[in-house]
């Protein structure tokens, strides 16, 4: 499906059409419509962005199932761990056909076993490898992979180069900014990967000293963009549709990702895929809150041990209730729960009472400290 701009604008309300064309800036507005890597149509060119300890089968499927997403991505594996037959890793690998177009991302900083790791994406099924570039861990860096890349030009090329000769599905990247916060060279790497026969650029625009501080550069995926004819997608900080319509615009990229922001709203991709098509976007009910967390948990148990399960549950929920009315104690008595049963039953209580207007304070009686969500603003947990 291609839908020309002007299509898009005639048919998009009209607050969806002035963020289409940034009041007033229709001349130089892009189009935000379906890109493809290679002969893999991205639609919507929304992509689910890869997140170490989040974006597992589990949580790719609740997210592909509330719907807006064009492409999913494993989180990082290691190829270590791969080409060693480490059982995690290779469970790391598993997707459900539902979630296609689907990529595996694998770090690592020995050509040799990056190699033999994306022979065995290719053979698992998966439509794309895509390589980090970004990943800022320092068990990761220290072994040249990850964000380790950026500093090191001639290795990547190897990698690439390598790669490129082993697979027959397209080849990606994912890149920061840079590895030093006063040599920013994604423009330069970029160049580097497309000659490498690399075949789509994301960038997320802070550098590997930067960590996830401060906000992401996009205009460095505008300058990507001007001088790669592959196309580029940007990373970092969007959460609403306002915010991506912004960056789109700005940059004129082909795609944009959403990591931290798809925890919170796991309908940020349907919201954004409304507003493209000129639909007022979705806005989600307190019934579709409770029954994505009871249905996340669903998918977890399905897939990992119980305790296992418990734990990414807690995850999700403390960052999906932030913003909710009473979110805060919810989450502190979720955080004291250590069974499923008793999960469950808080989930069915929170949303009850929040739904009937009243207060939540969670079980009377009950010894709670201040502890809140955890920030999750990393890719420390690393594999193997
Ligand atoms: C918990 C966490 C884990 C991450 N793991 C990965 C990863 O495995 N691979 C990767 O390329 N980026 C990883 N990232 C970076 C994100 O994909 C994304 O580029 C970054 O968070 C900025 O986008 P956002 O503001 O939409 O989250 C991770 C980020 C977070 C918060």
């Amino acid at each position: 499906m291609s839908i020309t701009d002007e299509q898009m604008i005639d048919h998009a309300p009209e607050n969806a059409r002035q963020m289409l064309t940034g009041d007033g800036e229709a001349a130089t507005r892009p189009a935000i419509v379906p890109f493809k890597i290679r002969d893999i149509e991205i639609n919507p060119p929304l992509i689910l962005s890869p997140m170490a300890g989040v974006t597992d089968v589990a949580f790719r499927c609740l997210l592909k199932r509330c719907g807006g997403i064009g492409l999913t991505v494993s989180e990082f594996i290691s190829v270590e761990g791969l080409t060693r037959n480490n059982p995690k890793s290779k469970r790391q690998m598993r997707f459900h056909d539902y979630e296609r177009p689907f990529a595996v991302q694998i770090f690592g900083g020995q050509w040799e076993r990056m190699r033999m790791a994306a022979e065995m994406a290719e053979e698992v099924g998966a439509d794309i490898l895509d390589i980090n570039c970004g990943c800022p861990a320092p068990k990761v860096v220290k072994h040249g992979g990850g964000s380790g890349l950026l500093r090191d030009l001639t290795r990547l090329e190897k990698i690439l180069t390598e790669i490129k000769k082993a697979i027959t599905i397209p080849l990606t990247i994912k890149i920061r900014a840079g590895f030093y916060d006063n040599h920013i060279n994604a423009v330069e790497t970029a160049r580097l990967a497309e000659a490498c026969g690399v075949e789509h650029i994301a960038l997320h625009g802070r550098t590997k000293e930067q960590g996830y501080k401060g906000r992401a550069d996009w205009d460095l995926v505008r300058q990507i963009k001007e001088v790669v004819k592959v196309p580029v997608s940007g990373s970092g900080d969007v959460t609403t549709v306002e915010e991506a319509f912004a960056r789109w615009r700005e940059t004129k990229c082909d795609g944009v990702l959403i990591g931290r922001g798809a925890m919170a709203n796991p309908w940020v991709f349907r919201q954004i895929e409304d507003a493209i098509a000129g639909r007022a976007p979705y806005e989600p009910t307190l019934e579709d809150k409770r029954n994505v967390l009871l249905e996340y948990f669903d998918l977890l148990r399905a897939d990992m041990p119980e305790f296992a399960a418990l734990g990414r549950m807690k995850q999700l929920a403390g960052q999906f209730t932030r913003g909710l009315a009473g979110g805060s104690r919810f989450r502190q008595v979720i955080y004291h729960s250590h069974a499923v049963d008793e999960i469950l039953a808080r989930i069915e209580e929170y949303f009850e009472t929040i739904a009937a207007g009243r207060t939540y304070l969670g079980e009377e009686g009950e010894a709670c400290t201040e502890e809140d969500a955890p920030v999750l603003d990393s890719c420390e947990v690393v594999a193997t």
